[in-house]
């Protein structure tokens, strides 16, 4: 049995789609646990460059499954859309692609929430996506979320919408003053339903049954640990659970069938959105690592937010996801950097914290010690062998893996798919 997660292990955006692509030639199936088109996951090759919000990275591969697990929220005019750039490119998905029944569906109407909701937070807002994402798990826990499974059965999903519609028409007017936009949604989503219809299915069952003929299984994380609802800095979190136990709950898998988990980070720490944020760089630094590093939202185009490596929060999140080896990206932004900082713990009101304070707010207040490490000066871009790196580099890799006491499997040097280290002897580097 063969299967890996790889998650995120700061907030987001670490270049998951880059590992996962790099990854998804050595297994059979890539499947999504969560989130939704919040999610942009950049992949590059062949001087393409394909953002893919919903649909796992694997599907770039050819001949490789891609699947959508139940824990993923679907928009699915989104899909649609995702369907049609993929087509544009000639990446044919047929039989490839599988969409949980259990999945649930993002409207319209959640992302009219979503805004009224941001909107009436006013400071205190999350910087959210504006995807509807929080609103559709919000209706799924409270039981009266649709399902993408519904969509197969039209007078079935014409009632439950029906009667959700008329509860949130009176929420809606109630709270926010403002009624509920619907015209032509059962239509509008029955249409799009035929079309995905030859996607869905039961994916745990798919999942399960490929790890029992022997197939291998690469779950994609989305979002980052940072950003999980139940360990991230709520409420400055997503709506699920961005960490590795994710791909359990929200794929339908047993947590004995999962043998790896790859935690990804970048070489610094970005983070969009609102919420703490203990190594934030002041402006300058930050603009000119953000220019470096191209730290601009994939999906909404935000400038990323830019600090300093946090190995407080990365020790954390190697608890958290049970990270067996680690993938460090963007090593290459560095290359000019003259002094690398890298932060070792914390201090609150002048103590020594051990742990990841459980408050937003406590956090917001953490001072954190650093370490200064010497820069390389020198290119790192596009290098393919661990014994090209300059040696300062080699070094602040190996004080990262010490510091955690975890290896570090795979470095990138660029965007790129070629643009990668895969470290020899490692664990990971055994799954490749
Ligand atoms: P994800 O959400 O974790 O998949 O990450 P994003 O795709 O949102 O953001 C990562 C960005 O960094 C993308 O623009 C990638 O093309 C880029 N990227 C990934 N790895 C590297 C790297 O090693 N070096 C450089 N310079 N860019 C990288
Ligand atoms: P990938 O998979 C970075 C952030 C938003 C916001 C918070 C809540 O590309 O790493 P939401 O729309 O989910 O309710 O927003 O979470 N966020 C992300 N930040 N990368 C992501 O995904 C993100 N998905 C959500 O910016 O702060
Ligand atoms: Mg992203």
């Amino acid at each position: 049995m063969k299967s890996i997660v790889v998650v995120g292990a700061q907030w987001g955006d670490e270049g998951k789609g880059k590992v996962v692509d790099y990854l998804a030639a050595s297994f059979d199936y890539i499947a999504r646990c969560a989130g939704g088109h919040n999610a942009g996951h950049t992949v590059i090759y062949n001087d393409s460059r394909f953002v893919l919000q919903l649909i796992p990275c694997g599907i770039l591969r050819p001949g490789k499954h891609a699947v959508i697990g139940s824990g993923v929220v679907v928009d699915p005019a989104a899909l649609a859309a995702e369907l049609d750039t993929l087509a544009k490119s000639g990446i044919d998905v047929t039989g490839r692609l599988h969409l949980s029944n259990r999945a649930h569906l993002i409207f319209p109407y959640h992302r009219q929430m979503e805004k009224a909701a941001e909107a009436a937070r006013g400071a205190g807002k999350i910087g959210t996506t504006s995807r509807g994402i929080g609103p559709a798990y919000e209706d799924k826990m409270a039981r009266h979320g649709i399902r993408v499974g519904d969509l197969l059965n039209s007078e079935r999903f014409r009632e439950k919408l029906e009667r959700v519609i008329s509860e949130k028409d009176a929420v809606c007017r109630a709270t926010y003053g403002v009624p509920l936009d619907t015209a032509g949604l059962a239509e509008q989503y029955l249409a799009l339903g035929e079309r995905i219809r030859p996607l869905i299915g039961d994916s745990s069952e798919l999942i399960n049954d490929a790890l029992d003929a022997g197939k291998s299984v690469l779950f994609e994380g989305a979002q980052g640990t940072m950003l999980d609802i139940d360990f991230g800095t709520y409420p400055f979190v997503t709506s699920s659970n961005a960490i590795s136990g994710g791909a359990c709950t929200g794929l339908g898998v047993g947590p004995t069938r999962i043998n790896a988990v790859a935690g990804v980070t970048k070489a610094y720490t970005t983070r969009v959105g609102s919420g703490p944020f203990p190594t934030e760089m002041p402006d300058l630094e930050a603009t000119e690592l953000r220019a470096r590093g191209k730290e601009y939202g994939a999906v909404t185009g935000r400038p990323r937010r830019c600090g300093w490596l946090d190995l407080a929060e990365l020790r954390y999140a190697v608890r958290i996801n049970g990270i067996t080896s680690l993938v460090v990206t963007k090593l290459d932004v560095f290359d000019t950097q003259k002094e690398i900082q890298v932060c070792t713990g914390y201090r609150y009101k002048g103590t020594p914290l051990k742990e990841m304070p459980a408050a937003a707010e406590d956090l917001a207040e953490v001072t954190p010690e650093y370490r200064t490490l010497p820069g390389w000066q020198s290119d790192t871009y596009g290098v393919q062998d661990a014994a090209k790196l300059p040696r300062a580099a080699t070094d602040y890799l190996k004080f990262i893996a010490d510091f955690l006491g975890v290896e570090i499997g795979m470095i990138s040097t660029g965007p790129e798919r070629d643009a990668t280290i895969v470290c020899a002897g490692t664990e990971l580097a055994s799954w490749i």
